[in-house]
């Protein structure tokens, strides 16, 4: 059985757990390809971002680090998130303000136009993530832009995950997915420039928790490597990382 997802609930829940995900051998690597996603939109009049989602600050400190950045902040719908993300006492000055806000039915909480919108992660848990972005888009600047993630609807994946919810019998939550051809046409609708589309990793996840050891981290990244020169970037990516920019 799937279970409607609950974000604030799901998320308050795990939040302690969450900043371990991201370390350890396939973890760290796909992290950094990411992060290399994300900063090709970082162009030097890039002055203003906006984290939607930004859980544990993650996607924050990479943006600090970012020198034509000006001003940085970050949105979560989970209270101990965004606690300790306060918690890290970031030092950077250019963080601005990370506030608690349900982007799904709530507006961004600062007057400020922003030429940077991301929200990593995030979309999945929203059934109306499609608004959400429309919602985001209006908060840029002229010519601003967006990254996101969705998962690929046409993914191993999902067919992993389907299959070990049958076999533990959890009650696992929904996820929204979505596909190229509907992002395109989302983004023609939308009057934006689709900027890119790609994806990382076609392994399903369990398999990038086995181990945290940096040998088998370089195993699954070769393994990896090899599903991309075979099915190129996006047939059965996992997470599908798009950037839209308004015309
Ligand atoms: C998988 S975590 C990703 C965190 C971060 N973006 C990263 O990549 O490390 C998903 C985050 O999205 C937040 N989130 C989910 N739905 C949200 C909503 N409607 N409004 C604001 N935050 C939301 C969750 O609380 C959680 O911190």
């Amino acid at each position: 059985m799937m279970k409607q997802p609950n974000p604030k609930e799901q998320w308050n829940n795990y939040s302690s757990k969450y900043a371990n995900i991201w370390t350890g051998g396939s973890r760290t690597l796909m992290r950094k390809n990411e992060m290399n996603f994300i900063k090709k939109f970082i162009f030097s009049d890039t002055k203003k971002l906006l984290d939607v989602g930004c859980g544990t600050g993650r996607i924050l400190e990479e943006y600090c680090g970012s020198n034509n950045i000006l001003e940085i902040y970050g949105i979560d719908i989970a209270e101990k998130m965004v606690e300790i993300c306060h918690q890290k006492q970031m030092t950077c000055s250019k963080i601005k303000a990370i506030e608690v806000c349900d982007i799904s039915c709530e507006e961004i909480p600062y007057n400020v136009s922003f030429d940077l919108v991301s929200a990593i992660r995030v979309f999945k848990y929203n059934k109306n993530w499609k608004q959400i972005l429309e919602k985001l888009l209006k908060k840029c600047s002229t010519r601003g832009m967006v990254v996101f993630t969705i998962p690929n609807s046409r993914s191993i994946n999902r067919l992993a995950n389907f299959i070990s919810t049958i076999l533990r019998k959890e009650n696992n939550y929904f996820i929204f997915r979505s596909n190229y051809g509907e992002l395109k046409r989302i983004c023609d609708n939308a009057n934006c420039e689709l900027l890119e589309i790609s994806s990382f990793s076609k392994i399903p996840d369990f398999l990038y928790d086995l181990s945290k050891s940096e040998f088998y981290g370089k195993v699954v990244l070769s393994v990896e490597r090899f599903l991309e020169i075979l099915f190129g970037k996006i047939l059965f990516g996992k997470e599908l990382f798009v950037a839209i920019k308004k015309k």
